[in-house]
């Protein structure tokens, strides 16, 4: 069957023949894969600056964001069955017996740094034609998101991040969002419109936040328009400085940060208001040190009762919330929600997508139908 993979030894990234995976535990699904997503991850990896392969190999098979379909099941397997869709978690636990997180399946929250992400680190990822995993790494999707669903894996990035935030701001007796029109309206911003950004923004308006998405492009442009469509403020740093975004906003309660870009991050940790929680999610690559107003961030951090925290990867009740909140997106917004997905390619047209000259929000590659 054929693979895109990558070899870090040559810097090549080619389609590749492999062997298909057969089930060999009674606990295994084999799923075919029918669309796998490309994001900012599969793009360092192709650049060699992230991604490791399988010990023993010179190449990874990459892939993350998928979609399948389940063709065979192991003797054991009972909560899935031949014909249904799933969704395949990324994370795999380390072995260390005493790395708590992984013994208790939170391999997110993994301590030693010796897990494995399919597509990523040190396993085969999903841009190919057949997967084989246990059964607990998959998750079952309704057939009416189909054509959606490729977001489900991008998504869960926001519901870890976003559910840890709701149990940090618990400590404040208004701290949930409620639909309750007297209460305390919750004020969000999302920095950066890619796609990560984005269904952050659709997570956070579901949830009850009022939102605004912060981003480079002026407007008008289709990440706006969905951004406005959805009933969240779109706000350009071409026109609005991140004190103006402030003044716009009133008092940030939660600011998601999805550009991996570290200065603007943290210069708009200064906009955080009062009992404000920051979450970064973006990895920035290395470059040189930037000059930061600590004295400025320090002060807002004690005297605003601020938390900031970093969020990666995520557990099983983030893709479980992740597929319920696909399918509330569909139903608020069903154009909009499949707006995110702007292109289906071919696997011969991987460069287009992983060299980053396909234009549009989320791309991503049709295995097949
Ligand atoms: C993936 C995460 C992963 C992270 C770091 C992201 O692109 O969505 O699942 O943990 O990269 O490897
Ligand atoms: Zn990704």
């Amino acid at each position: 069957m054929k693979a895109v993979a990558v070899y870090p030894g040559t810097r090549e990234v080619k389609i590749i023949e492999t062997p298909e995976p057969r089930i060999s535990k009674p606990n295994e699904v084999l799923v075919r894969m029918l669309e796998v997503g490309v994001c900012g991850t599969d793009k360092e990896i192709c650049h060699f600056d992230y991604g490791t392969p399988p010990a023993g190999k010179d190449h990874l098979v990459l892939g993350h964001e998928s979609l399948g379909e389940v063709v065979e099941t192991g003797p054991a397997v009972r909560d899935l069955q031949k014909g249904d869709l799933v969704v395949t978690m990324v994370r795999r636990p380390c072995d260390h017996p005493d790395c708590f997180a992984c013994r208790a399946g939170r391999q997110d929250f993994c301590y030693t740094g010796d897990f494995k992400e399919r597509g990523i680190k040190e396993l085969d990822g999903f841009m190919t034609e057949l997967v084989v995993d246990e059964d607990k790494y998959f998750f079952r999707v309704p057939a009416a998101l189909r054509d959606i669903a490729v977001l489900t894996e991008p998504l869960t990035i926001a519901e870890k991040a976003l559910a840890e935030a709701l149990q940090i701001q618990k400590r404040l007796p208004w701290g949930e969002p409620s639909d309750q029109s007297d209460s305390y309206t919750h004020k969000a911003v999302v920095l950066g419109a890619g796609p990560v950004g984005l269904l952050g923004a659709f997570a956070l308006v579901v949830a009850g936040f009022k939102t605004f998405v912060y981003s480079r492009d002026a407007k008008p442009n289709a990440s706006a328009d969905l951004v406005e469509k959805i009933g969240a403020t779109y706000i350009s740093s071409t026109t609005h400085s991140i004190s103006q975004l402030a003044a716009e906003v009133g008092n940030i309660d939660l600011v998601y940060e999805a550009t991996g870009a570290s200065k603007f991050a943290f210069e708009t940790l200064r906009a955080l208001g009062t009992n404000g929680v920051f979450i970064f999610t973006g990895v920035p690559g290395r470059k040189g040190p930037v000059e930061l107003d600590t004295d400025t961030i320090m002060r807002n951090l004690v005297l605003k009762n601020q938390v900031v925290f970093g969020s990666v990867n995520a557990g099983r009740g983030a893709y479980l919330r992740a597929i319920e909140d696909l399918g509330k997106f569909a139903q608020r917004w069903p154009a909009e929600t499949r707006a995110l997905i702007t292109g289906r390619y071919a696997m011969e047209d991987f460069s287009k997508l992983v060299l980053g000259t396909a234009p549009g929000i989320k791309n991503v590659i049709k295995i097949s139908a």
